[in-house]
This record gives structure tokens, sequence and C-alpha cells, in this order.
């Protein structure tokens, strides 16, 4: 990661034309979308750039986990202490990932993931818990060696799940 460039994208720079993750969608929100979302403050769009060409983006967003994403919410609230098993639980929602298409299955994937992890728990503003994610079918697999789980068994056939990962089994930097 070291000769990585991180770059928090605006809705007026510039984006990488080369940029092609073979996801239409993706590549849509990467050139477009991700413009009016950071104007309307709904999501920050983050590009991982290698000698000036950006081989991934991500995009997160403020979310939270409550009984209506989950299939057991009360068994999954014993994550938390007694006492702190809120009906709310406070999350980051990564709404949008990809890896350029030349550069996938090389490992960038789960390191930019290591690093989301660690971001958020170090020297965090807001309390945050959870990672959330509605993975693509072809990127549950993905998502899975990263540590994330299923928040519903339901969904098998869907398009998207969603998915969780618990950020308290993270050490923060510092
Ligand atoms: C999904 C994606 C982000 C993964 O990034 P990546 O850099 O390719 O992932 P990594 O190289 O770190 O892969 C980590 C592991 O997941 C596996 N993996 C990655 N993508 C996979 C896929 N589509 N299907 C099955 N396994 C996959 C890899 O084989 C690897 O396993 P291994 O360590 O046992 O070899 C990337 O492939 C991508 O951008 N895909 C297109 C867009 C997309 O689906 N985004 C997700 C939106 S929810």
């Amino acid at each position: 990661m070291d000769e990585l460039e991180f770059v928090r994208l605006s809705s007026d720079d510039s984006r990488d034309s080369d940029f092609d993750c073979g996801n239409d969608d993706l590549n849509e929100f990467f050139f477009v979308d991700s413009k009016a979302n950071f104007r309307e403050l709904l999501a920050v769009t983050y590009a991982w750039n290698l000698h000036g060409k950006t081989i991934a983006f991500f995009s997160v967003s403020n979310d939270a986990i409550t009984s209506q994403n989950v299939e057991n919410f009360n068994r999954f609230r014993r994550i938390l202490p007694w006492g702190k098993r809120y009906k709310t639980m406070p999350a980051v929602k990564i709404g949008r990932f990809a890896v350029h298409k030349n550069f996938s299955k090389h490992g960038y994937g789960s390191k930019i993931m290591d690093f989301i992890k660690i971001w958020f728990v170090t020297r965090n503003k807001t309390g945050c818990r959870f990672i959330v994610v509605d993975a693509l079918k072809e990127a549950q697999r993905f998502y899975e060696k990263n540590g994330f789980s299923f928040l519903s068994s339901d969904g098998e056939n869907d398009s998207t799940r969603l998915m969780y990962f618990d950020l308290k089994t993270v050490k923060p930097d510092s």
C-alpha cells in the first residue's frame, strides 16, 4: 500500500477516465453519481491511486443496524454487553466498492478493506460499531473472506444481501 495514494473525491474534481471495474452501475457511480452524493452530503467517495491512475474506490455513509435489518435482533444484540443493547446500533455503510478490473484478485480489495476497518476505529469522531454493506451476489465470497457475515439467512437468491463486520474485533492504531 506504500506506493498507493489515498484521495478524498469531491463533487468538482476530475476522475481518472480510464477507471473500469467491469460493472456499469459502479462505473457510473464513480464518474457521475458520486458527485451528487457528495454535494447532498449523502456519501463520500475515496479513491486509491497508483502512479496517478485510480485502481479502486469506495464510498461511505452513516448507517445503523436496527431490528429491521436482522433476523433475530435480540440474539444479535447479545454481541453487546448488558445495558448497551440499544435498539439502534451505529454503523458505517460501504455504499460502493470496486477495484479496477485489471487489478482485481491481486489482494487490493482485501488490503483496502483492512484499511477501512482500522480507519474507523482509530481516532474516531463518532461511535461506529459495525461496517455494513449490501453485497452483490458475486462479491459475497470476497466479503466473507474479509470477516463479514450475513445479517439474515433470507435472500440467498437476491442480487444483493446485507452483510456486517464487527469493528470491536479490530485493534485501533492508537
Ligand atoms: C469484489 C472486489 C471489490 C474484490 O476486490 P479484489 O481486489 O479483487 O479482492 P482480493 O484480491 O483482495 O480478493 C480477496 C479474496 O476474495 C476472492 N474474491 C475476490 N473477488 C471474488 C469474486 N468475485 N468471487 C469469488 N471470490 C472472489 C479472491 O479470490 C481472494 O481469495 P483468496 O485470497 O483465497 O485468493 C473486486 O473484485 C471488484 O471490484 N469487483 C467488481 C465490483 C464489485 O462486485 N464490487 C462489490 C460491490 S458490493
